[in-house]
């Protein structure tokens, strides 16, 4: 075994190929379905190769003092956003990441590791800014759980949007079928203010994924609202369909992700359902190598 692999590696090392990224998918079509067949062992022993080199730069992760400016405090502090926008987030109430002052990270033995944080997050839409403590926990495990987070901010929960949100609600239940909107914002950038409330729940539906989805090693942003839709609700509850576009800011990958939650000024926003849709770059053919 040891000598078909030197060998192959031989082979691709003559044969050069530049292009070569890591895809899972392709590692798991190779074993199952040509075993022994030299071009696949090729494809997977190049994969085995990369692995190497990724592996280890990207599992060793700093631990104590952390720089404040550098991503894995910044990574982490992100989550913190994620969380409070599903915890307290509405449309008129939206929460960013605006500074991180200082951050630590250790291991816990069996459970994972650690983030110890002082950031300044911002209320975006009252401009209200606030500095918290934050713990952000990333469970280790086989399956990848979402980050557990503990924040304190609550000077930020102090602007009384109550009867903002009562009249949005009449309006969005007296007017059902014209709520829609898509492209917010639109690829100039902009968002015509009435869509504005849209944009906001579909950004607080969104940190539910960018939450669950959140590692060590991701950053995720919210790049648009490609499409929301009031659907007709049975209940007190608003419901809403939506797609999403997340910025995965690491491996710079755009994330197309189905969503259809739940809105009512009195239990803000609950998640139903959360889809993620293939990649573009899956969908489309790869580019040409000629
Ligand atoms: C917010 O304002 C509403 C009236 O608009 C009032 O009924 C409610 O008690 C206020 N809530 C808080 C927490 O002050
Ligand atoms: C519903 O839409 C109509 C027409 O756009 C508008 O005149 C009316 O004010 C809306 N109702 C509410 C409660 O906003
Ligand atoms: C929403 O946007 C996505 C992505 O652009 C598109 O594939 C989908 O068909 C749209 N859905 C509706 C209902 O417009």
């Amino acid at each position: 075994m040891g000598v078909m692999i030197l060998f192959v590696l031989a082979v691709s090392g003559v044969t050069g190929s530049p292009s070569v990224t890591f895809k899972p998918e392709t590692a798991s079509t190779g074993i199952s379905t040509a075993p022994n067949s030299v071009p696949e062992m090729t494809k997977k022993t190049q994969q085995e190769q990369l692995l190497e080199v990724e592996i280890p730069e990207e599992d060793v992760m700093e631990t104590g003092e952390l720089n404040p400016s550098h991503y894995p405090a910044q990574r982490a502090a992100k989550v913190v956003q994620h969380f409070l926008n599903t915890r307290y987030g509405s449309p008129f109430r939206l929460f960013g990441l605006q500074r991180v002052h200082s951050g630590s990270a250790e291991d816990v033995a069996d459970s994972g590791r650690k983030y110890h944080l002082e950031l300044t997050v911002h209320e975006i839409i009252s401009n209200a800014a606030q500095t918290c403590s934050a713990e952000v926990l990333f469970p280790r495990g086989e399956k990848q759980q979402a980050a557990h987070v503990q924040a304190s901010c609550e000077e930020l929960l102090k602007v009384n949007i109550t009867s903002q949100e009562e009249a949005l609600y009449e309006q969005f239940r007296t007017n059902q079928s014209l709520v829609s909107a898509e492209y917010l914002p639109d690829s100039h950038g902009h968002i015509q203010p009435q869509n504005k409330p849209l944009w906001h729940l579909g950004i607080v539906a969104s940190s539910f994924v960018m939450l669950k989805e959140s590692t060590e090693n991701s950053l995720y942003n919210m790049a648009q609202v490609a499409n929301i839709t009031l659907l007709a609700s049975e209940n007190d509850r608003l419901k809403f369909d939506c797609h999403t576009l997340l910025h995965e800011m690491v491996s710079q990958e755009i994330v197309h992700w189905k969503l259809q939650f739940t809105w009512s000024p009195a239990e803000g926003v609950s998640v139903l359902q959360m889809e993620q849709l293939p990649h573009c770059h899956e969908c489309e053919k790869p580019p040409s190598n000629n």
